[in-house]
């Protein structure tokens, strides 16, 4: 079936048509229209800026996604929408959009997760993945570590008690001069310094524990540059830039290796927009192919937020017989 999918949780609106099926993931469209450029004046998101360029945006990029996969809202047979979590005026554009084009056209509607989405992008990357498998999301505002016991049934074992690690990229990122949202530049900055220059603190929590901090490790961080700094030097951006990647790219993969071993999965999927970072990538390839567990990550088009990956974790939703009608509210959580 064609399920048509809306994402607006943050800074980008996003609409899609994907077909999904018992033999069939296939993205038809997945037309992003990104805010990215607005909100760099500003060093992030400004949420207000945000809402108001999803209502600029959400018509015109519909239209194109059912032009783009040469469907009408007839052939739709479920609308699904990112209903939390994100910034609530942001989602609020879609979900109100996705509410009346599922009502005008007596289309079912379907509420999806972002983070479950950001799972969900691996099942059209890679058409042969099923459950159960074990899912670590990075992203800005998340970094979780998931037991995925089928496609709508997530067991959180492990969160950031503080920071998000693309929050940290960013942070840093904004620190040493990059155009924000700075982990991308991070990534590309790193290849060109050496990881042992900057001394930081591991962000490893002590004990059994899943979870992540990356506070202190910023902090670490952004003391030292402003040592530097008070000193009259300017610190070698490659070099922290290696070394601040190579200290979350570590707890990342020692976090992995645990649950691995722990859960005992035979499929590791990574997700979410810092799921793009080749470092990373490349460091889990090497721990996976050790453990010899399949290594799953979508390509990096697909990491970062799109409504190709709301429409197919809106599919589960539907067949999971969850319906959503225009009482449907968003969450900020
Ligand atoms: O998933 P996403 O698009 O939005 C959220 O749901 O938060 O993730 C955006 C985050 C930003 O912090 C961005 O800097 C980071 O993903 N990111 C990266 C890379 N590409 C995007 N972080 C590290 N390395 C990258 N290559
Ligand atoms: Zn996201």
């Amino acid at each position: 079936m064609f399920v048509f999918g809306m994402e607006s949780s943050c800074d980008e609106t996003s609409a899609a048509v994907v077909e999904m099926g018992e033999s069939v993931r296939r993205i038809c469209s997945n037309i992003i229209a990104s805010q990215t450029e607005t909100h760099r004046l500003y060093g992030g998101v400004v949420p207000e800026i945000a809402s108001r360029a999803h209502i600029e945006a959400v018509s015109g990029i519909t239209r194109r996604a059912l032009d783009e996969a040469g469907v009408s809202p007839g052939d739709i047979g479920a609308v699904a929408v990112t209903a939390r979590p994100g910034l609530i005026g942001a989602l609020l554009v879609g979900v109100c959009f996705a509410k009346a084009l599922a009502y005008a056209n007596g289309i079912p509607l379907v509420p999806v997760d972002h983070i479950k989405a950001h799972a969900a992008a691996a099942y059209l990357s890679h058409p042969h993945l099923v459950t159960p498998y074990l899912c670590i999301v990075v992203s800005g505002g998340h970094t979780s570590i998931y037991k995925v016991i089928s496609y709508t049934d997530f067991e959180e074992i492990g969160c950031t008690r503080d920071d998000a690690a693309g929050e940290a990229f960013d942070k840093i990122g904004r620190v040493i001069g990059l155009p924000y949202p700075g982990g991308a530049a991070m990534d590309a900055l790193a290849n060109e310094g050496n990881p042992d220059a900057v001394e930081l603190p591991s962000p490893a929590l002590a004990g059994d524990t899943l979870d992540f901090s990356f506070s202190g490790l910023k902090t670490a961080t952004l003391n030292y540059i402003n040592r530097e700094r008070q000193r009259g030097v300017e610190p070698p951006r490659a070099d922290i830039a290696a070394s601040f990647t190579h200290a979350i790219v570590s707890a990342i993969v020692q976090r992995a290796d645990s649950a691995l071993r722990m859960i005992g999965m035979k499929t590791l999927v990574l997700c979410g927009g810092v799921a793009a970072n080749s470092h990373l990538r490349r460091a889990l390839t090497v721990l996976c192919e050790r453990l010899g567990v399949a290594f799953v990550v979508p390509p990096t088009e697909l990491c970062g937020d799109n409504a190709a990956m709301v429409a197919a974790a809106g599919y589960y939703v539907y067949q999971s017989g969850v319906r959503a009608d225009t009482s449907l509210n968003a969450s900020a959580i």
